[in-house]
């Protein structure tokens, strides 16, 4: 069978059983291409709360299909991959950040949608890159403890300079992995490119940014640009997306150091083989994680 092949009997089975596909911007393009909704983490979190399919597929992390139980509770959830965590995510978890909140009572602890269902559930508000400075913001609270990301939560706190952020040292290990020389390799390689980078990526990298943005803000502002040409720093797989969408601009990769081993495991076929029965792997999350992880979560939608 060919990639075509696949994708139809995709699109078959998808009406078959009622499912629904979520898709992550950092999926493959064959994935976006059957997927029923793309886009950032907010915003499939967002459509994931809208769904009416009986059933959700979600292409991207664990956390992701967690968060689409969640707010589905009543659906059916599987994730394509089993084994596509998330390095971040997996970095904290309920037992440590309850010791740490026991040393901040007083702060509002603001979680990076990147965490577990177990972890949400003793968190007081969700944020994710593209919502995060405004939620942060609309807190009643001065004080803030921002997991798990310290990256994120640095470019955070440079924008609610009202704010008091404490940070913890966690953060995504290939975001992290990109230094001030990748950048200035790229900057000589492509001296007419505007930079656009991901606000997991160290500080020193996104102060020499043009455009400091999520998966869909950077997809959202190259398209919308003037300029012609641009270095992509996030995830390999957006560069290649903006540059089968506007064949008329240049993308070039800020470092092939960008690949996410995690996001990079879901194949097309695994997306056939869990709507056939024969892979993938249900969510199953018990009543009291998901109404106090909903909690944070609604509070991200209500702030965001
Ligand atoms: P977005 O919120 O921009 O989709 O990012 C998710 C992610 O995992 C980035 O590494
Ligand atoms: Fe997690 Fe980093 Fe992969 Fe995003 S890029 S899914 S934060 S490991």
């Amino acid at each position: 069978m060919d990639i075509s092949q696949i994708q139809e009997k995709i699109l078959k089975l998808k009406k078959e059983k009622d499912v629904c596909v979520l898709a992550h911007s950092y999926q493959a393009h064959e994935i976006l291409e059957i997927a029923d909704f793309t886009g950032d983490s907010y915003k499939l979190s967002v459509d994931a709360s809208k769904v009416k399919n009986k059933n959700i597929l979600m292409c991207g992390v664990r956390f992701m299909a967690e968060t689409c139980k969640i707010l589905s509770p009543d659906k059916t959830v599987y994730l394509a991959q089993p084994l596509a965590g998330c390095s971040m995510a997996d970095q904290m978890d309920k037992q440590l950040i309850s010791q740490v909140k026991k040393m901040y009572p007083d702060y509002t602890v603001v979680a990076y949608i990147n965490t577990t269902a177990e972890l949400k559930t003793i968190c007081d508000v969700c944020v994710t890159s593209s919502s995060a400075v405004k939620i942060v913001n609309n807190i009643d609270n001065k004080n803030i403890l921002f997991i798990p990301d310290c990256n994120l939560g640095d470019y955070v706190a440079k924008q609610c300079p009202d704010k008091n952020i404490k940070l913890l040292s966690g953060g995504c290990p290939i975001h992290a992995c990109v230094n001030t020389d990748d950048v200035k390799k790229a900057r000589a390689l492509y001296p007419d490119a505007e930079l656009l980078v991901h606000p997991e990526c160290i500080p020193s990298v996104v102060e020499m940014a043009d455009y400091v943005g999520s998966t869909s803000g950077i997809m959202n502002y190259a398209k919308q640009s003037d300029k012609k040409e641009f270095i992509i720093g996030t995830e390999i797989s957006i560069a290649e997306h903006l540059q089968y969408e506007c064949p008329d601009k240049k993308f070039h990769f800020l470092t092939l150091k960008l690949i996410c081993p995690n996001m990079k495991s879901t194949t097309l076929v695994d997306v056939y083989n869990c709507l056939n029965g024969n892979g993938g792997e249900e969510i199953k999350l018990d009543d009291k994680t998901i109404t106090d992880a909903k909690k944070c979560i609604d509070e991200m939608i209500r702030l965001g």
